[in-house]
């Protein structure tokens, strides 16, 4: 596959088709263009009848219940911290793992193990080694695996659907990542980005880099391309979901970890948000964490970066029963690496 080079964008980023690429702190993935090996997102086809699946049939999800160190010492002084606050602490400690020198980072952290080790500081040992775990798991989860923007399996859940130039609506964006690959794959439309903590389009979207290749299409051909940031068409509104004022104008509406934060009371309501800005015919896409081994793990070492928020765990029939409940017919459901999948239509 021919290299895209300066020459092929304005952005004097050089990025290879076909190749994957470790950096510091991310993979960058530019791996099978026309997903021929559709290996990366397995439509999972668990369930053929939507309309035939009962909670009691499948359980609830479960919750995650371990509370992030920052929360809970926050709390001790100020009480029962806010959703909207507890977001605020996430985003900002979730952002610090995305930007780390990784291999740096561990290599500090042994060394600093190894020298509170020589002068017996226990406790010190004990937090060295507690930060070495988890930038252990980070390196492998986030830089190895890709797991968590996995822009394989994304291209494959997004793929094949029937958009031209499609506005898209990102409900909680944080860095907003998936919108933005959605949109090279389907480009010359739109993107707007919503969350209400300011912070996400400053620095989790504002700071995102700008020389990451997103692979989607040539607007007019139709060809292989790699889009950056800077040259896509995206607004980012810093608001409360519940306040926005859009009329039924956007081909997608797209939410990526965003359902399981609220429990079953407000699920209802978190769909109506999907229904509310869909233009007839238009796409939800929703992502969910998995419910897997791995992901427990995740959760539970990584509980003072992640856990400041109502969070569960859910598998493919959970999700799906929720997003069916909610009025929608499920187009496509399947898994990712970490994440459930789902296409699915108003009904
Ligand atoms: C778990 S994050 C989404 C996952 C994301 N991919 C990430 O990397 O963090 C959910 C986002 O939704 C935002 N959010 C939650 N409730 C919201 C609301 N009512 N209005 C606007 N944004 C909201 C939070 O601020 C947060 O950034």
């Amino acid at each position: 596959m021919r290299s895209q080079t300066r020459e092929d964008n304005d952005y004097g980023y050089t990025h290879e088709l076909n190749t994957t690429t470790l950096t510091p702190s991310y993979r960058i993935d530019l791996r099978n263009p026309t997903n021929e090996h559709k290996d990366q997102f397995f439509n999972a086809n668990v369930v053929s009848d939507w309309s035939q699946l009962s909670w009691k049939e499948i359980g609830k999800p479960y919750e995650v219940k371990t509370v992030a160190k920052s929360k809970k010492e926050w709390e001790k002084e100020h009480g029962d911290m806010s959703v909207k606050t507890s977001w605020e602490f996430f985003n900002r400690s979730f952002h610090d793992w995305f930007v780390k020198d990784v291999p740096e980072e561990i290599a500090k952290s042994k060394k600093e193990m190894k020298e509170h080790l020589a002068k017996f500081k226990l406790k010190e040992v004990k937090q060295a080694l507690g930060e070495t775990a988890r930038l252990s798991l980070w390196n492998y989860a986030h830089r190895i695996e890709d797991g968590i923007w996995d822009p394989r399996g994304k291209r494959a859940l997004f793929e094949g659907l029937d958009l031209q130039k499609p506005r898209i609506l990102f409900l909680g964006a944080a860095e907003g990542y998936e919108a933005m690959q959605l949109h090279a794959m389907y480009p010359g439309g739109e993107v707007v980005m919503v969350d209400y903590d300011e912070f996400c389009k400053t620095d989790r979207f504002g700071h995102f880099p700008e020389t990451y290749p997103f692979l989607g299409k040539k607007t007019a051909s139709g060809q292989p391309k790699i889009w950056y940031k800077d040259e896509m068409n995206i607004s980012y509104v810093v608001d409360d979901i519940r306040n926005l004022h859009f009329g039924k104008e956007f081909d997608v509406v797209l939410s990526v970890g965003l359902l399981e934060h609220f429990p079953d009371d407000y699920k209802g309501q978190v769909m109506e948000w999907h229904r509310k800005f869909l233009k007839p015919g238009g796409y939800v896409i929703m992502t969910t964490p998995r419910f897997q081994v791995k992901s427990r793990l995740f959760y539970t070492i990584m509980a003072d970066v992640m856990n400041h928020t109502y969070r569960e765990l859910m598998d493919i029939r959970q999700m799906g029963l929720y997003v069916y409940k909610g009025g929608f017919d499920i187009k496509r459901h399947g898994y990712i690496k970490v994440h459930n999948g789902i296409v699915a239509q108003p009904r």
